[in-house]
Formats: C-alpha cells, structure tokens, sequence
C-alpha cells in the first residue's frame, strides 16, 4: 500500500472552538467538511486526546474558524501545538478574538461558521462532531490556506493527533 497517497486528499486549515465553563478553548484541525446542504450541516473528527474533545463532549454548540494564507502563523502554533488541558494554557491570549453567536471565533481569519452541536460518532481514536450551521460570518477576503500549502508552503508538520498523521512523514 502507498498511503502517502493519502496525501492527496484535500483539505483547509480550521480552528475548531468551544466554552469550557466560560473559558475559550479549542484546537486546529484539518478534518471539516460539510455533510448536508439543507439542513446545513458540517462535521470534524476530533482525536480523544484532546482536551478540545472533552469540551466537544460536554459542548451543546461550536465554531469553525477558516484560516487563511495570510494568517499569523502563531494561531497554528497556539491551537494546533499547545493543549488546554494545562489550565494555564489560554490559547486566545495570543490569538485576537471575536465573539459570533456567542461563540468564540479567530479574528484574523476568513470568517467563522457556528454550529449547534446535533449528533456523534465514534471511530476509535477520534470522535466525528456533527453540527448544524447556526450562522456564518465573513471577516476578510483572504484567501483560505489549503492543508497542502501549509505543508509546501509553511512546511508545517502534523502533529499525532491530527487524522492525517503518518509516522516519519
Ligand atoms: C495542521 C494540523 C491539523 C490538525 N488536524 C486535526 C484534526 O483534524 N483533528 C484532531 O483531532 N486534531 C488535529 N490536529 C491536532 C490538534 O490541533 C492538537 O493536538 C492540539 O494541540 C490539541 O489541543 P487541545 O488539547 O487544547 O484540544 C491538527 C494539528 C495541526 C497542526
């Protein structure tokens, strides 16, 4: 098997946000998709690891920052490098947010869609969260980094936990 073709399954870059009892916490992820149109639905398979994942599971809603090319890189090393289950972690004292629909968003992104949390599956080491669109907010027209250009172009890594994760690739 080659599964570095795999690879060439494409993607975004996304910040995957929640409340943990008042607190902002959240994580990157490359796993969002949209599932239906109407209702509008959209799902991110999120590792059990992450302490983004306890909140998914104690969450009722959450939101999707889309980042883009142009966002600072810092976000990605905030949310996609660092956990929250260390209380003094707090990933938006780097990171400027805003609030949309109550939730909390990447400011310096493309926008953000929020979602009211509707159904689960588990699969193993990750969890699929499914949402139904609740709004979407447009911040810029940047364009949106692709997860292909964060590797070729940032030559950022993934980390274990992401769904894409090969050993030594
Ligand atoms: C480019 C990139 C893509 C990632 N994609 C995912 C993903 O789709 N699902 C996931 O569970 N983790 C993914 N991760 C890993 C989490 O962002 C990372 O483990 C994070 O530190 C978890 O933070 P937390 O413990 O505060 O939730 C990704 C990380 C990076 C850098």
């Amino acid at each position: 098997m080659d599964a570095t073709v795999l690879f060439d399954l494409s993607y975004g870059v996304y910040v995957v946000t929640t409340w943990d009892e008042g607190r902002a916490v959240g994580c990157i992820a490359n796993s969002v998709m949209q599932i239906t149109a109407s209702p509008m639905t959209i799902a991110v398979s999120m590792n059990k690891d992450n302490y983004t994942y306890d909140c998914l599971k104690r969450a009722d809603k959450f939101a999707i920052s889309i980042l883009a090319e142009q966002s600072k890189p810092r976000i990605i090393g905030a949310f996609g490098f660092k956990s929250a289950a260390d209380p003094k972690v707090e990933k938006f004292a780097e990171v400027d947010q805003r609030l949309v629909n109550n939730l909390p968003a990447v400011a310096d992104s493309c926008g953000v869609i929020t979602c009211r949390l509707i159904d689960s599956h588990d699969c193993g080491t990750h969890t699929i969260f499914i949402g139904e669109v609740t709004g979407a907010e447009r911040f810029s027209n940047a364009t949106p980094m692709t997860y292909s250009y964060y590797h070729r172009v940032i030559k950022g890594k993934s980390p274990k936990n992401a769904p894409t994760y090969q050993p030594g690739k």
